[in-house]
C-alpha cells in the first residue's frame, strides 16, 4: 500500500510537472532543455509526497494540491543543480545522470536553477480551489524557507563549514536549514491547504523537523557507506569538500543513533493521528533505511 501509493503519486506529479513545463515559455530553447533535464531526472518527489500526505492526515485529498507540490519540486531541483556546480560541492553525476553544468555548461547550469526557482512561484499560483488567503500564507512560507533564513541560509553555513571545526549546534542550524527548511515547508503547506487545526499544524510541524534531521543525517551517512549505482550521485563528495557532517563530527555509529531519534520522535508527535497518518509514519521509517 505504501509503495504503491508513493509510485502512483509519482506518476502523477512527473505528468504534472512535464505539463507544466510545457506550458511554460522560454526565449531560449537551450535554457529550457537544460530545465527539463534536471526537472524529469527522476528523483524521489519527497517534497510534493510529503505536501500531499500531510494534507491526507487531516482530509484525505493530498491530490488536490499538485499544483503547489509541483512547484516544491522546482525549488528543490534548482537546488541540486547550483549545489553540485563547481563552486559548490563539484559534482558529476545527480539522480543517476550527468549534472546538469557537465551537460550544458555552468552558465546555463546556473540560469536553469534560477529559471526553475522563479517559475515555482509562477506555478504555485495557479493552484486551483484555495481560498486566496491560504494560497497566500503557504507561498510565504515557501519563500520563507526557500531563502536566506532556511535552504540557501543552510547552504551558505554548509559552505563555510567546509575544512573547519564546527560545533553541534552550527551543524544543527546547517540541517536545518539546507535540508529541513524544504520539508518543512511541504509538510506545513499541506497540512495549511486542507485548512488544519492548529493543534494539528504544531504536530505535523514537529514531524516535519525530526523528519528533516533523519533525512539529512541518513543523507551524510549514504555519502560514506551508500552505492554510487543505486544512489545516482557520486559517494564520498563530503569527504572530497572537507564538509561538516553528522558523520564527521560524530561516527557512523552515533549518527544512526541519531537518526533514529529522530525518527522516534516524528513518530510521537502523530501519536494523535489515526490510521490516516500512516503513510507519514511509514515514510519516516523508511527515510533511514533507503538506499538511495
Ligand atoms: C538530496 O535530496 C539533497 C538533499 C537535500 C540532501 P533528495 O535525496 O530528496 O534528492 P532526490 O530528489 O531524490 O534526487
Ligand atoms: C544539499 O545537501 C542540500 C541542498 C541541495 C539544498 P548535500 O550537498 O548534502 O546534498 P547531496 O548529497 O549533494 O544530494
Ligand atoms: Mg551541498
Ligand atoms: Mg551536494
Ligand atoms: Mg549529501
Amino acid at each position: 500500500m505504501f509503495k504503491e501509493l508513493w509510485k502512483r503519486r509519482v506518476e502523477l506529479i512527473e505528468a504534472d510537472l512535464l505539463k507544466e513545463l510545457r506550458r511554460t515559455k522560454s526565449l531560449d530553447e537551450n535554457l529550457m532543455r537544460a530545465m527539463e533535464y534536471s526537472l524529469m531526472a527522476g528523483g524521489k518527489r519527497l517534497r510534493p509526497i510529503l505536501l500531499m500526505a500531510a494534507a491526507d492526515s487531516i482530509t484525505g485529498n493530498g491530490e488536490k494540491f499538485i499544483t503547489v507540490a509541483d512547484a516544491l519540486e522546482m525549488i528543490h531541483t534548482y537546488s541540486l543543480i547550483h549545489d553540485d556546480l563547481p563552486a559548490m560541492d563539484n559534482d558529476d553525476y545527480r539522480r543517476g545522470k550527468l549534472t546538469n553544468h557537465k551537460v550544458f555548461g555552468e552558465a546555463t547550469a546556473i540560469l536553469a536553477g534560477d529559471a526553475l526557482l522563479t517559475l515555482a512561484f509562477e506555478v504555485a499560483l495557479r493552484q486551483e480551489d484555495v481560498p486566496p488567503e491560504i494560497l497566500l500564507r503557504v507561498l510565504r512560507e515557501i519563500s520563507i524557507a526557500a531563502g536566506s533564513a532556511g535552504m540557501v541560509g543552510g547552504q551558505a553555513v554548509d559552505l563555510h563549514s567546509e575544512g573547519v571545526r564546527i560545533d553541534f549546534e552550527t551543524l544543527k542550524l546547517m540541517h536545518r536549514g539546507k535540508t529541513g527548511a524544504l520539508f518543512k515547508a511541504a509538510i506545513r503547506s499541506g497540512a495549511i491547504l486542507a485548512q488544519a487545526s492548529e493543534k494539528n499544524l504544531d504536530d505535523l510541524t514537529r514531524y516535519a523537523e525530526n523528519f528533516g534531521l533523519a533525512f539529512q543525517i541518513t543523507d551524510d551517512i549514504l555519502d560514506v557507506t551508500g552505492d554510487e549505482k543505486i544512489l545516482g550521485k557520486p559517494i564520498g563528495s563530503d569527504a572530497k569538500n572537507l564538509k561538516s557532517t553528522y558523520v564527521s563530527l560524530t561516527s557512523l555509529e552515533e549518527a544512526k543513533n541519531f537518526a533514529q531519534a529522530a525518527v522516534d520522535e516524528a513518530l510521537k508527535s502523530l501519536e494523535d493521528f489515526g490510521s490516516e497518518a500512516d503513510f507519514l509514519r511509514e515514510l519516516v521509517r523508511y527515510i533511514i533505511a533507503r538506499k538511495k
